[in-house]
């Protein structure tokens, strides 16, 4: 049955009205007309639906209304804008660390994660915090090169 979940999203007090198993990928996209996040499998095993859910990383496709209640969600479209990029999104432009850009939101959202518990990381602990993001084009080298960058910035 419906009910109402509230939550903090982008910094904004947020509440919807959702079907508790209902995923925060749907109610992101089609409720609140986030479109950033992306929907690939579905089942929580290609990280293109990354967001931030209390500063971690979290499967948006496969967090439920219920979990994500109560808690701080930070989509794309909150970690900064064309006029005002976050570090990672200069750095991805500069090093064209994208090629379809189906994966980059998930990249950008569990690097943003990454430099958050980890403001300097080596080349292999990117590539271990990335692991799960699946990039079909192939663009990993520049992508761990976007990482360094951002995290030098
Ligand atoms: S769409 Fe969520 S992990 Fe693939
Ligand atoms: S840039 Fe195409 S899937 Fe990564």
């Amino acid at each position: 049955m419906p009910a109402e979940f509230a939550f903090t999203l982008n910094g904004q007090a947020t509440t919807v009205r959702a079907e508790p198993a209902q995923s925060l990928l749907e109610i992101l996209r089609d409720t609140c007309g986030l479109k950033a996040t992306r929907l690939g499998c579905g089942l929580g095993q290609c990280g293109a639906c990354t967001v931030l859910v209390d500063g971690e990383a979290r499967h948006a496709c496969d967090t439920s209304m219920e979990a994500a209640a109560g808690h701080d969600i930070t989509t794309l479209e909150g970690l900064g804008s064309r006029a005002d990029p976050h570090p990672l999104q200069a750095a991805f432009v500069e090093e064209q660390a994208l090629q379809c850009g189906y994966c980059t939101t998930g990249m950008l959202m569990c690097s943003a994660a990454l430099l958050r518990r980890n403001p300097d990381p080596s080349e292999q602990e990117i590539r271990q915090a990335l692991d799960g993001n699946l990039c079909r084009c192939g663009v990993h080298n520049r992508i761990v090169r976007a990482v360094r960058k951002a995290a030098r910035t």
